[in-house]
């Protein structure tokens, strides 16, 4: 089964959430305080008519961070070249990619908290003054080359801020802190989506499925996608509350929108650790998932709703994750 909490794309699913992507502010839902500044800094930049200060987008995945990146070049009116962290091996790469940037134009990196070490270097007088001095050749013959670049905006992406190294926070001029969407702006995201799918869902059916949506846009457009398959086979093909309670239920995503792997987490938690304390690591090991992804994808999600509380001494579940399981509250039964 396709996961629905996953930290990448599926494959078919890259050009659908291009579809589906805005181009401007004014048809981005959402996130309003990062689009508010944003807007300010990028209006006053086009009238200095200087490249835009330096981006770092931070926050969970599936939230919209690419998406924003392409409306900050869209709204700038200039070119974007995308790029991601892991991609960028070594620093002869990234020197290619800067070499061919016009000037204010966007670099989009991903994930760059996966940047090499050696690459990262290359960046920093990239950022500050706009040149780079590259190594060429080795041994005597070896020479140093400076390279001028145009002024250009870095827009970076990470799932924490916590994982890039302070020389490299530190030139962000602009840090915009992606939180998880409110009820409302995800509810019209469910619903304009439906409608760029041509698929009539009403509001109640659009509120119940962004309600178990993880606040996140990318699981809303999963789960609706689902659901509407379902619609198509056990009804209409018109999307009603009904319709959408069965509809997840087949996909396992329960009342408060946890999936298997979430329960799973609680329940090894409460059944193998007595509730915890439990570090992260162990954690991860017990349920066969990766730390990183426990920590970058479910955790954020379970402490936001109140099923973990994190503590100095590991990961603990809390009253409402015994309740929510149907285990006896804490402290009672054994
Ligand atoms: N589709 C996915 N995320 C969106 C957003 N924030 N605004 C509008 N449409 C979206």
């Amino acid at each position: 089964m396709n996961r629905l909490v996953d930290k990448d794309l599926l494959p078919d699913e890259e050009q659908i959430e291009r579809s589906l992507r805005p181009q401007r502010f004014k048809e981005y839902i959402g996130q309003d305080k990062v689009k508010d500044q944003l807007q300010i800094f990028i209006e006053a930049a086009k009238l200095r008519d200087e490249a835009l200060d330096h981006v770092l987008l931070f926050g969970p995945p599936g939230l919209g961070k690419t998406t924003m990146a392409f409306v900050i070049a869209n709204e700038l009116g200039v070119n974007l070249k995308q790029t991601s962290g892991p991609a960028i091996e070594k620093a002869g790469d990234l020197v290619a990619i800067l070499n061919d940037l016009e000037p204010g134009d966007v670099l989009f990196i991903d994930e760059i908290h996966r940047m090499p070490m050696a690459v990262e270097e290359v960046l920093y007088s990239a950022m500050e003054d706009f040149y780079i001095d590259i190594m060429i050749g080795s041994g005597e013959t070896s020479r140093s080359v400076h390279l001028e670049l145009p002024p250009f905006t870095l827009i970076g992406a990470t799932t924490r801020a916590g994982m890039l190294s302070n020389p490299l926070r530190a030139r962000f001029g602009i840090n915009g802190h992606m939180e998880y969407y409110e009820l409302a702006d995800l509810t019209e995201i469910v619903e304009r989506t439906a409608s760029i799918f041509n698929t009539e869902i009403s509001h109640e059916a659009a509120i119940e499925l962004a309600r178990r949506s993880r606040g996140t846009p990318r699981i809303a457009n999963r789960l609706l996608k689902r659901v509407r398959d379902y619609a198509q086979i056990m009804g209409d093909g018109q999307i009603d509350r009904e319709l959408t309670i069965k509809g997840l239920a087949l996909l396992d995503v329960d009342n408060e929108g946890l999936d298997y792997i979430d329960q799973k987490i609680l329940k090894t938690m409460i059944e193998v650790y007595g509730g915890g304390p439990v570090g992260l690591g162990t954690l991860a090991i017990n349920i066969a998932e990766e730390r990183e992804t426990v920590e970058d994808m479910y955790e954020p999600y379970l402490i936001q709703k109140g099923f973990i509380m994190r503590t100095r001494s590991g990961r603990v579940a809390t009253q409402k994750a015994y309740e929510h399981l149907g285990y006896a509250p804490i402290g009672e039964g054994e």
